[in-house]
């Protein structure tokens, strides 16, 4: 479900008028609608109101402070992984507490700041982090809650950049291993064994996976609970949302007719085998929370006709939304002025930066676009701004949040001494 459609030709989130936004807030821009990431957290929430579970936000889907407020304020945890992150928590109003610290290379400095800031759980992912939680927890006179992450060895069918619980994936300790480590851990005297975790991939778009793991953890998990006591179960994130047709599955009748996973579909898969295990259950969702909820603007600066090709030339680029270069992600394209009678083209959108790579879409058929008129990205709420670097020297783009029937400017674009900040010439 997503909350952008068309009033009078025109696209508007929520209520509000994206070309009014992109008017205000220049191109490229990021629009976010809080009404559609509050009601992914909370049909989550009330799809497992049946169990006692906790929501943590992977906060690297979509880190801009007011969004973690949004989230915070639902009393929603976190599950993070640097210190960056963190911080930006904190600076959220979100609560520590709630906080799962996940990821294979943690520094010194992060496992010391995550212990003096009382995190809920270290996610641990080798038996050497293990050993230095211990150590650093000892110096600090501390005891360090943990979780192990278990690799499942399960296909989540994704891409293979973001398919994390192969055993050839960099990702947790193997299966048949976890039972030693917990042996290990239960003999370290500053670790707190607290919980168990899994997650097996990104973008997935069938609950049969996500089934499929948390059936071949169940036994290991009720062994947790009976010789280490564990407390939860992290079944981490990875929900799939729709991309292709992203538009139309604003309206829920698109739901009804087609296949895709849903809230309720992957909760239905896996509520069966998680009620019996009798410990917290935890999520790490952080795609399906923001990934509907958000589009880029972008305006249309040149058309180019080759002898083989249409080249429609935006002012976003690759540094801006990377997700096509980088995972052949695809993001559906449309007019935020519906044209009154254009002919269709077949195009590559590409944009400003030096490389065949930087493109958003090939060979798509669209609505021939003018210069100056103003597209949108749709569904890139997720992965979007977060993964957006200053490459070619271009500044960050803007982001606006649309809430309670207003556009709130959540981040100002970066300007030309933001580009420069902390460089430095040497002194002759
Ligand atoms: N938990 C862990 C341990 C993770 O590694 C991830 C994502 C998540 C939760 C959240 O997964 P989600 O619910 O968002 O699928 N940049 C890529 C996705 C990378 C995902 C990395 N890990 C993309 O744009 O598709």
């Amino acid at each position: 479900m997503h909350s952008f459609q068309y009033h009078k030709g025109v696209l508007h989130c929520e209520n509000v008028s994206l070309a009014q936004v992109a008017k205000e807030a220049g191109t490229p821009v990021y629009a976010y609608s809080a009404a559609t990431i509050l009601d992914h957290y909370r049909r989550l929430d009330a799809a497992f109101a049946g169990i006692d579970h906790l929501i943590c936000y992977a906060v690297k889907a979509n880190s801009n402070i007011a969004i973690l407020n949004l989230l915070a304020r639902e009393n929603s945890g976190f599950d993070i992984v640097s210190w960056g992150e963190l911080f930006r928590v904190r600076k959220a109003g979100g609560k520590p507490e709630a906080c799962t610290f996940a990821g294979v290379g943690k520094s010194e400095d992060e496992i010391r700041l995550a212990l003096r800031q009382e995190i809920l759980s270290f996610n641990v992912e080798s038996e050497s982090e293990l050993k230095r939680i211990d150590a650093i927890a000892r110096s600090l006179k501390r005891r360090a809650p943990v979780a192990v992450r278990v690799n499942p060895d399960v296909d989540a069918g994704t891409h293979k950049y973001i398919s994390t619980g192969k055993s050839e994936n960099k990702f947790g300790i193997g299966f048949e291993r976890a039972m030693e480590v917990y042996a290990a851990a239960a003999k370290m005297p500053n670790i707190r064994i607290r919980g168990v975790q899994v997650h097996i991939g990104s973008q997935i778009t069938t609950a049969a996976p996500f089934a499929e793991a948390v059936v071949k953890m169940a036994p290991l998990v009720s062994e947790l609970s009976r010789s280490h006591g564990i407390e939860f179960f992290s079944i981490g994130g990875g929900i799939g949302i729709v991309y292709e047709n992203s538009f139309a599955s604003g309206d829920s009748k698109w739901w009804k007719k087609n296949g895709s996973i849903t809230i309720e579909s992957y909760a239905e898969a896996v509520i069966p085998h998680l009620k019996k295990l009798g410990v917290r259950i935890l999520f790490e969702p952080g795609r399906l929370m923001v990934g509907n909820a958000g589009v880029l603007l972008t305006r249309v600066n040149y058309v180019k006709k080759t002898g083989k090709k249409t080249f429609v030339i935006v002012d976003a680029g690759m540094n801006d939304l990377i997700r096509p270069a980088l995972y052949q992600g695809y993001h559906q394209i449309v007019p935020v002025k519906k044209p009154a009678r254009a002919g269709t083209i077949v195009a590559d959108v590409v944009g400003p930066i030096c490389e065949s790579g930087d493109f958003f879409a090939q060979d798509r058929a669209m609505p021939e676009p003018k210069e100056g008129d103003l597209l949108a990205l749709m569904s890139a709420g997720a992965y979007g701004f977060s993964m957006a670097s200053n490459y070619n020297s271009r500044p960050l783009p803007a982001e606006v949040l649309v809430k309670d029937g207003g556009a709130h400017l959540i981040r100002e674009r970066q300007t030309s001494e933001d580009l420069v900040r902390g460089e430095k010439i040497p002194e002759e």
